[in-house]
């Protein structure tokens, strides 16, 4: 019987992350498979610092990390566990503006993007790069946490004024400036990867915000992705080296797919609701298949 771990991250306690975890221990146990979960801050459990302690019969087969402890995952890989996501994906997909780097100069479209300059100051002493970039973005302009999640980091705002003014809000959080992609206003595709696989998809739509995301107040609905949008999300996983994905993708000013972001550990409990289709299963069968 293979034995699996589920990295989790120790701080993040509520339903909806407690749902996704039974999901993934249930599909595990239908594949005969033993998954342990572990919370991330479990130190000793899980790397001991003596390593006499280590219990190698113990040791699993492969790991599930669904946690963004990018340091742990690397760890882990150190000491030569098998870790889906990989470290690096995750660290990719948990950074808006290192999804934007990595994937600048392929063939992939997105919005135009400029990474906030760093500054050694507690708050920008100068915002004439805000002037410098509004002339490409122009406004609405979307400002964007670079680790951010459920929509709660991606600011839309009008003008310079409002621009610096949410600068200073977010408060020294690296952040991006994008284009406002104005035709995927509330609607964009959420497409599920799993092993260079399309697995399942969505569309997502909100009438009362420009952000779709279900947390936010979007809907789902049942949606057949283009060809164009399946190439894409495969593309995406391949080029940031990820086993498993929910990929975003919005629509362009022709219906052309501009991918708006990559999420390494995607919720699954909506997209069930939605197609009735399972990611954990697939995540579960896919990482078997490749152990083996
Ligand atoms: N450049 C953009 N133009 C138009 N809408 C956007 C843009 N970027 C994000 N959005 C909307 O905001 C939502 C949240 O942004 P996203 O980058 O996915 O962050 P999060 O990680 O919080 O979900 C997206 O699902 C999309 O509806
Ligand atoms: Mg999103």
């Amino acid at each position: 019987m293979k034995k699996g771990w589920l990295i989790v991250n120790g701080y993040l306690k509520s339903k909806k992350f407690d749902e996704i975890y039974a999901w993934l221990l249930k599909a595990a146990e239908e594949a005969e498979c033993e998954l342990r979960i572990l919370e991330n801050d479990r130190l000793d459990s899980i790397l001991p610092a003596d390593s006499s302690k280590v219990n190698w019969r113990e040791k699993p087969d492969f790991v599930i990390f669904w946690d963004k402890d990018v340091k742990l995952a690397r760890l882990l890989e150190a000491e030569g566990f098998r870790v889906f996501n990989s470290a690096d994906a995750i660290e990719t997909c948990d950074d808006k503006s290192l999804t934007f780097i990595k994937l600048k100069n392929t063939d992939i479209k997105m919005p135009k993007t400029y990474c906030a300059p760093m500054t050694f100051e507690k708050e920008y002493s100068d915002y004439t790069f805000v002037l410098q970039v509004e002339g490409s973005l122009g406004y609405p302009m979307i400002i964007k946490e670079n680790k951010g999640s459920f929509g709660e980091q991606v600011y839309k705002v009008e003008d310079y004024y409002e621009a610096v003014e949410q600068i200073k809000k977010i408060g020294g959080c690296d952040f991006i400036m994008q284009e406002y992609i104005e035709s995927s206003k509330g609607q964009d595709v959420r497409i599920h990867v799993v092993g260079n696989e399309i697995v399942t998809a969505m569309k997502r739509v909100n009438k009362n915000d420009f952000r779709v995301n279900i947390t936010n107040g979007g809907s789902m609905e049942k949606y057949q992705p283009t060809k164009e949008q399946c190439e894409m999300a495969l593309k995406v996983c391949e080029k940031l080296g990820l086993d498993f994905a929910g990929v975003d993708i919005m629509f362009g000013k022709n219906g052309e797919p501009v991918l708006c972001e990559v999420n390494s550990n995607a919720h699954f409990k909506n997209i069930y609701d939605c197609t009735g289709v399972n990611v954990a299963e697939k995540i579960i069968d896919y990482i078997l298949k490749k152990i083996n």
